[in-house]
């Protein structure tokens, strides 16, 4: 039997060798997720010893850490905006770029109104399901094109909107560009839509590449994409309706100048925490 001092000291070695970053964080992270503890107990309780059950996992997770497997997917949760989200291979793995967005939205809105909103390509739901916890929401609705990750968006809905918010909400497992038109819907629209390009994504990490969704994340012919995007955003909001995006510093350009064509106005932007031009937020 080893105790969580000697485990901690093996793993962070195992990880080392194998180049894998932090390894005593990433040790720690992984070992206070299987023991149900906060990371700084971990120190207080350094001599508790596992069990065989316990041990075996933890080198399971330290295994699958050295594939270059993202520490979220092994541990099925990501913190996002002070809530933890499941997550798994289906769903992008929230970004704090993302909470910049979420931050901006709850900042903008008049929360005397109770809006109707639309989520389009909610993934685990980060954003949907935040701004429900934070703004006045009587109607959501999530889209996704992949049917798995409209689930995994469920599974957090559930268990983070308390009932008593009374939401009304939908999941709607569709492609943005096949949306149904009858009149506008929504008097908030958000997506953080795929804006990786073909030639950027060669240049992501080897992690990214092999375990984030694909389709999460490339985007082919993005002002083929964009001009339909924006046009169903366009008819789907009321008059006075918002629509916030999380973009690509280098579409950027092109995508204010599309907004703008389809009558798009009041149009702003945001720079993210590294300076990049990175949020839109547009008014119809
Ligand atoms: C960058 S991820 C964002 C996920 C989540 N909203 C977040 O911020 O972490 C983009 C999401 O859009 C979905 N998606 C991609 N193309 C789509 C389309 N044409 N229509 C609807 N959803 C789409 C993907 O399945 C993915 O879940």
């Amino acid at each position: 039997m080893k105790n969580i001092k000697q485990i901690l000291f093996e793993s962070e070695k195992i990880l080392k060798d194998n180049h894998i970053e932090k390894p005593r964080l990433e040790s720690q992270i992984l070992l206070s997720h299987i023991l149900k503890l906060e990371k700084y107990q971990l120190i207080t309780n350094e001599e508790y010893n596992l069990s065989f059950k316990e041990e075996k996992y933890f080198f399971k997770l330290i295994k699958n850490k050295i594939t270059g497997m993202p520490t979220a997917y092994l541990i099925q949760k990501k913190e996002f905006y002070s809530n933890d989200f499941f997550v798994n291979k289906n769903v992008l793995i929230p970004r704090p770029e993302t909470e910049e967005l979420v931050e901006w939205i709850i900042n903008s809105v008049n929360h005397k109104i109770k809006y109707k909103l639309l989520d389009i390509g909610s993934g685990s739901g980060c954003i949907g399901i935040t701004l429900g916890l934070y703004c006045n929401i009587e109607y959501l609705e999530f889209l996704d094109i992949c049917k798995k990750a409209l689930k995994i968006c469920k599974l957090n809905a559930d268990k983070l909107i308390p009932l008593d918010k009374g939401i009304k909400i939908k999941y709607n497992n569709k492609n943005i560009l096949k949306y149904k038109i009858n009149n506008p819907k929504f008097n908030i629209i958000v997506s953080n839509p795929p804006y990786v390009t073909e030639e950027e994504y060669t240049t992501l990490t080897r992690t990214v590449k092999k375990f984030e969704p694909k389709k999460a994340l490339l985007i082919k012919k993005p002002d083929d994409f964009y001009t339909k995007f924006f046009n169903i955003v366009y008819l789907l909001l009321e008059s006075k309706g918002l629509f916030f995006l999380e973009t690509n510093p280098i579409l950027i350009k092109n995508q204010i100048k599309i907004l703008k064509k389809i009558g798009f106005y009041d149009i702003k932007i945001k720079k993210d925490f590294s300076n990049k031009d990175r949020f839109i937020m547009a008014m119809v």
